[in-house]
């Protein structure tokens, strides 16, 4: 497994590994940067299949953390966990009482909480053992609705700048995917007075929406290409590839999903066409900004928090203009422009 000489490498300040013999378990904790305070991130329990590539997901992952962190204005620095395996093999509670011992080595300088691959529960099983966990059903409550709640201050940036009006009548939004983070924004879209037309894997939840959106249905290889004014990718990453660019027709792209941009290339081809890009780690900020006070919570840190939910939830939409108009100014898509915003305020060097 190669460390330094990792692609994903970016002067990362700790990686640790562990393995525990009893009950398999095998982790990778990258910690990116602390320059803001402790380096949060989720754990995510995946097969990889190869050393290398889990490192180099936990060395990614940790850097996109440290840029949605230091964007939201949070205290808090980037780090990320995987914890390499099949879940639905691996998973028992004596692996995630171990993890627990583990986190607590590494000690105050990461906090960590669910991901893809850990539920709420399993955050729970992990905070038996370790308190530098967040997340938890005690504390700001469902990720989901405050990651929703964030997607529409960003969508609200997104009409201002690229539609140059305020409200969401008449609008039309296609939403690929309605999970968690994905049926909330529909709601809310709706109840703003949006149209709207919806794709998912699971047809059934697709046909709630149009009961109770009255919402048009396409398929799921279909919703980037529909006529709409703005695409909001919310379900899995890389919807958005180089190839696709030319069929979107929307004017903005602007949803929750992780890692929404599949290349550089894909964010350049999008800006070329004109259409306005939402950073997805600025966009979707909000479950990491409810995990706040669970933060302040945690073992060595003596801060509070004392802007309501609500007011720091709204940032995002004064941070998407931030990075709108910089992005315009400097002739670089929003993603370019957020990301040097991010190193700037981590005290990075430039990314080229
Ligand atoms: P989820 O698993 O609840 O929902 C995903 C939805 O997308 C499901 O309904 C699934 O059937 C559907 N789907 C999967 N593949 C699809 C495809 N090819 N076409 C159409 N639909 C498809 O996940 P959740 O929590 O709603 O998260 C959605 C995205 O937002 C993920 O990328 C996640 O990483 C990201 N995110 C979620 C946050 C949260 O608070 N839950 C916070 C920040 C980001």
């Amino acid at each position: 497994m190669r460390f330094w000489t990792s692609p994903e490498f970016d002067d990362h300040e700790q990686i640790c590994l562990f393995s525990d013999r009893e009950t398999g378990l095998r982790a990778i904790v990258a910690i990116h940067s602390t320059a803001l305070g402790t380096a949060v991130g989720g754990t995510r329990f995946r097969y990889y299949g190869d050393d290398g590539l889990a490192l180099d997901d936990a060395l990614r992952l940790s850097r996109a953390m440290s840029y949605k962190s230091a964007l939201a204005g949070l205290p808090c620095g980037g780090g990320k966990s995987v914890i390499m395996g099949d879940p639905d093999r691996m998973k028992t509670k004596p692996l995630l009482h171990a993890y627990g011992r583990f986190i607590n080595r590494i000690g105050s300088t990461f906090a960590t909480g669910e991901d893809v691959g850990m539920s709420v529960a399993d955050i729970e099983t992990v905070r038996e053992i370790s308190p530098f966990v967040g997340g938890t059903s005690d504390g700001a409550g469902d990720p989901s609705v405050h990651t929703a709640v964030g997607v529409m201050h960003g969508l609200r940036a997104v009409l201002e700048h690229q539609f140059e009006r305020n409200d969401f009548k008449g609008v039309s939004v296609a939403i690929q995917g309605l999970g968690a983070v994905g049926w909330k924004v529909a709601e809310r879209l709706h109840a703003a007075g949006a149209r709207l037309t919806v794709a998912d894997v699971r047809r059934q939840t697709a046909e709630r929406a149009v009961a109770e959106f009255g919402a048009a249905i396409v398929l799921p290889e279909n919703i980037h290409a529909e006529k709409v004014d703005i695409y909001s990718p919310c379900a899995l990453g890389g919807a958005i590839t180089e190839q696709i660019v030319p069929a979107i027709r929307a004017r903005a792209v602007a949803g929750a999903a992780n890692n929404q941009l599949a290349s550089r290339q894909a964010g350049a081809a999008l800006a070329a066409r004109g259409i306005l890009y939402a950073p997805d780690f600025v966009i979707n900020a909000g479950g990491i900004i409810s995990g706040l006070d669970a933060y302040f919570k945690m073992p060595g840190r003596n801060g509070s928090e004392s802007m309501p939910l609500d007011t720091r939830l709204e940032r995002i939409h004064g941070r998407l203009t931030e990075i709108f108009k910089r992005a315009a100014s400097e002739h670089r898509p929003p993603e370019a422009a957020a990301e040097q915003m991010a190193r700037e305020l981590i005290g990075r060097m430039p990314v080229h």
